[in-house]
Order: C-alpha cells, then sequence, then structure tokens
C-alpha cells in the first residue's frame, strides 16, 4: 500500500515540484545519488574503482514530454561519453529510454540509441538500457532487436522478476546475444503482469538467474572485462543475500566461471556486502546516478525499503 503510494508520487508532477523544492529532500537523497555533475560522478566512480568496483554511469532522467529535451538528453549522454574515455574510468552507462523520447516517437529515440551506441563502442563500452514500467517492455526488447539488426551489438537490456512475461522474454533475447542484468523491479504492476507476492518474484528471480547462467554457459562464458567497460552476459542486479546465494551456489554446481557472474549493486546500499564480493573474486558494479532529476529515482528507493522514509523524515527535523 505504502509502496504503491510512493510509487505513484514518483510520477506525480505536483508532488515533485513540491519534494525538489526541500532542501532536505535533496540533502536525503544525496545518499543515493553522485551529485548534480559528471564531476561528482567521476569522482565517486573513481573511488570505487579503487576499491576494486565496477561502475555503470546513469544520467539522470526519464520520461521526458518534447522532442527538444529527448534530443537534449541524447546529445548529453554522447558527450558524458566523450568525458569517461578522457579520464579512463572502469566504467559502462545505463540509460532510460523514456529519456530518450521513447514514448513519443519509437524512430526518434532509436536514432539516439544508435548514436549513443555507435560513439559508446568507438571506445568499447556498452551501453544498458534500464527497463522501465511494463507499457514500455515491449518496445525495449523491440529497441534491442532492431539495433541488432543495424548492427549495433554494444547494447544490453535489464529485465523485471516481478514480470510472469520476463522468462519467456529471455528465451528471445539470450540468444540474440542480449547482455542481461536481472532485478527484480521497481514499479507498480498490475496482478495480471506482475506476481503480487515477494516470494514469487523472489523464487522467479533464481529461476531466471540459472537460465541465464545457462545459456551464457553454451555460450563460453565470457568473463567480464577488466577494463570495466562491458558487463558480461549475466550481471545479477539485487542486494538480497538469498538471490546472490543462489547465483554463487548455482554457478559453481554447473562450473560457472567466478569472472563472468556480475553482480551489481545501487550506489549507498549495501556497501559491505559490494566490497565482500570483490574480495571474494567476482565482478562487482555500482550503479551511480548523477544529475538534477533526480525525484523519481529518489522515490522508488523510498518505496523499496519503508525504513528510508523514518532516515527521509530525520532530516525533515534536522532542518
Ligand atoms: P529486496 O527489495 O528484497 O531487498 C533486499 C535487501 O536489500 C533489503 O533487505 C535491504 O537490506 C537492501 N535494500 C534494497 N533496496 C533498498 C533501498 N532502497 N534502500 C536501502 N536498502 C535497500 N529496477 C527496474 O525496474 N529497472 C531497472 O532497470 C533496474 N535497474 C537496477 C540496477 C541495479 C544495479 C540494481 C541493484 C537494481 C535495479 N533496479 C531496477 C531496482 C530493482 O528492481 C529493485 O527495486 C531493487 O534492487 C530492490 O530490490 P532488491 O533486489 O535489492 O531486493
Amino acid at each position: 500500500m505504502l509502496r504503491a503510494l510512493l510509487i505513484y508520487l514518483s510520477k506525480a508532477t505536483w508532488a515533485r515540484r513540491i519534494v525538489t523544492g526541500w532542501r532536505f529532500a535533496r540533502r536525503s537523497a544525496s545518499r543515493f545519488i553522485a551529485g548534480d555533475t559528471f564531476d561528482e560522478a567521476l569522482e565517486k566512480i573513481q573511488s570505487l574503482n579503487e576499491e576494486g568496483l565496477f561502475a555503470t554511469l546513469d544520467h539522470l532522467g526519464e520520461n521526458v514530454t518534447n522532442t527538444e529535451e529527448a534530443h537534449k538528453a541524447a546529445k548529453e549522454y554522447i558527450e558524458i561519453l566523450d568525458r569517461m574515455e578522457e579520464v579512463g574510468i572502469k566504467s559502462n552507462v545505463s540509460l532510460k529510454l523514456t529519456q530518450l523520447g521513447l514514448e513519443l516517437d519509437f524512430d526518434l529515440c532509436f536514432d539516439s540509441m544508435k548514436r549513443i551506441a555507435s560513439r559508446a563502442a568507438e571506445y568499447g563500452i556498452m551501453v544498458r538500457m534500464d527497463i522501465e514500467d511494463s507499457p514500455t517492455v515491449d518496445r525495449t526488447i523491440l529497441m534491442f532487436q532492431k539495433l541488432r539488426e543495424v548492427g549495433v551489438t554494444n547494447v544490453g537490456m535489464a529485465f523485471q522478476s516481478y514480470l510472469y512475461r520476463s522468462e519467456a522474454d529471455l528465451k528471445v533475447v539470450l540468444p540474440q546475444g542480449a547482455h542481461i542484468r536481472l532485478c527484480k523491479g521497481a514499479y507498480n504492476e498490475p496482478p495480471d503482469v506482475a506476481f503480487p507476492r515477494k516470494a514469487d518474484v523472489d523464487a522467479n528471480f533464481d529461476k531466471l538467474t540459472a537460465l541465464i547462467i545457462d545459456s551464457a554457459l553454451a555460450d563460453g562464458a565470457e568473463p567480464a572485462d577488466p577494463n570495466g567497460k562491458v558487463p558480461p552476459v549475466t550481471a545479477i542486479g539485487t542486494h538480497d543475500e538469498k538471490r546472490i546465494a543462489y547465483a554463487k551456489r548455482y554457478a559453481e554446481q554447473v562450473n560457472f566461471p567466478q569472472r563472468a557472474l556480475e553482480f551489481q549493486m545501487l550506489l549507498g546500499i549495501r556497501s559491505d556486502l559490494q566490497k565482500a564480493l570483490v574480495k571474494m573474486g567476482y565482478p562487482v558494479r555500482i550503479y551511480v546516478p548523477f544529475g538534477t532529476e533526480w525525484y523519481p529515482y529518489f522515490v522508488r528507493r523510498l518505496a523499496e525499503r519503508p525504513a528510508n522514509l523514518w532516515f527521509f523524515l530525520s532530516n525533515f527535523f534536522r532542518g
């Protein structure tokens, strides 16, 4: 109930207007967001790299409402890629298709994806498409497939274990060479689309983990790129220790190489676990968001864990 309300608020323009005006809200968000600028994100990534962690850089933004904003977002991603290459960090990029105008015009978004992916390919970087709410899933898969048709091979995508359809979708895109980030899913979906019970989302997560590992193993289980620019086919995006333990156990059982099994987590969450996995020898990648459009991302993080709301309110009382 609280989760559904928060996810509704994450999309409400009126709530965004109010909350982004509160200084304490920005301060609370800073736990999950590297800063407003690329330079702040860069500093964060450099310190993660020093600790043996890779990054995936996300310039915050989603659901743009006009083509100018969509063009601007694409241009900014290309500039970000240039800066990343200049400074040499162990990172790839993640983006949202609705930030590039998916809801306005598929072809406009496709064009931008081609340009971004082509610049990323010059630098040997893989671009990850985040997965958004269920009405965008068909078009995200179509985007992946159309990019492949025109020879773009450095674009991967994320999948959500809460969706009933994900297993069937993975069986289509894995043989097409998709690199996958598996996550549970952060939106509010109706019960005809997504498992309503957390136990089922978790069980499906493990099932899909095994499916992705099996497929990657059959294809030679390419390890993570040591420069951090290309995640392997199998990236497990969760902070849930039971899901992580299952992935490790299953991988060992089928002799899946450790460096082909990447764990991914969000900035500001379970940094102890991130470091422990690095110590064990797994590739670990941290999702590092930056930018001024932090509101929806932040409210989804609150929705995931009600305890975060108390942290948010304590910042309010501190003024
Ligand atoms: P779960 O919610 O069961 O949490 C397990 C434990 O993790 C908790 O007990 C707590 O300790 C910790 N934790 C989880 N969330 C926390 C939070 N917000 N604050 C503090 N602690 C928290 N979703 C999506 O729909 N599309 C996408 O593209 C992505 N991309 C993505 C990338 C990466 C790298 C990650 C890790 C996650 C995503 N997600 C996502 C978000 C994902 O779908 C999910 O909402 C969150 O990861 C929370 O779920 P967990 O798997 O961590 O499990």
